[in-house]
């Protein structure tokens, strides 16, 4: 059976949640931080290597403000509150983004979890905060010009697989496996070049609600699907015998 080495989540579904239940937003996304424990817990069971979490898009700022200021506060208070657990489990967190645009107490908590957390093997966690997926495209394409200009490369040799070293997760294993909850099917900015060859897997059920079950069946459904990168079924069944 076939296992994703790294599974990327958009979590969706946490305001939908709380309106569901007449209670403010915020409260479907401190109920969505739970789910995220019972995320990490089944990966680390299953043996996943990588687990990408779209925390907060570039585009997710332009929400109202208390939305947003909500969201800065659960931020900071789950980094107080579980990182020391994650670092007793094994976990290394890392963080995906572009972090100045937070405040200096949470981009520090983000570098000590980091740092404290970096020597870890049993899970990679990548937070995506502040992160689009054009704006990662963008910056690689930027270093890669600098370099160009300063003379440290010559733009003739940008190719594929240089310009893969440049952009987020490049040290990671390709993503395998890419859930999105809450019932919309789109990437919404997420990992715009690192999706290339990802197995999709969509769900109506609200981020909040997920458990073990919900990303079992992702897991079951991923196991059954030939992957094939632009080969025929039957040379792709030959390379498996
Ligand atoms: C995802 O849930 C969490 C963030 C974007 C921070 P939403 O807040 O987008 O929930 P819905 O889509 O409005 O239900
Ligand atoms: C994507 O969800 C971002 C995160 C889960 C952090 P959104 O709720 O922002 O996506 P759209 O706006 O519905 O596309
Ligand atoms: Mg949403």
């Amino acid at each position: 059976m076939q296992t994703p080495r790294h599974v990327a989540i958009i979590m969706d579904g946490n305001g939908r949640w709380a309106e569901q239940r007449k209670r403010p937003r915020l409260i479907g996304h401190r109920a969505g931080a739970r789910a995220v424990r019972d995320t990490i817990e089944f990966c680390i069971d299953h043996g996943v290597e990588a687990l990408t979490l779209f925390a907060f898009s570039s585009e997710n700022w332009a929400r109202p403000q208390d939305e947003v200021s909500g969201l800065m506060r659960l931020f900071l208070s789950v980094l107080d509150r579980e990182v020391d657990e994650l670092a007793r489990r094994g976990v290394r967190i890392r963080f995906i983004g572009e972090a100045q645009a937070f405040s200096p107490d949470i981009r520090k908590r983000m570098q000590t979890a980091e740092a404290l957390t970096a020597g870890n093997s049993s899970l990679t966690l990548v937070i995506a905060a502040n992160y689009g997926g054009r704006q990662d495209i963008a910056a690689a394409a930027r270093a890669l010009a600098l370099d160009a200009r300063d003379g440290r490369i010559d733009p003739d040799t940008i190719d594929e697989a240089m310009f893969a070293t440049r952009v987020a997760l490049a040290d990671l294993p390709a993503v395998d496996l890419c859930i999105r909850t809450g019932g919309d099917l789109r990437i919404s900015n997420f990992l715009l070049w690192q999706l290339a060859y990802a197995e999709l897997w969509f769900t109506p059920t609200l981020w909040p609600d997920v458990d073990a079950a919900t990303l079992q069946a992702a897991f079951d459904d991923f196991s059954r699907r030939q992957r094939r990168f632009g080969l025929t079924g039957a040379q792709v069944s030959q390379q498996q015998a």
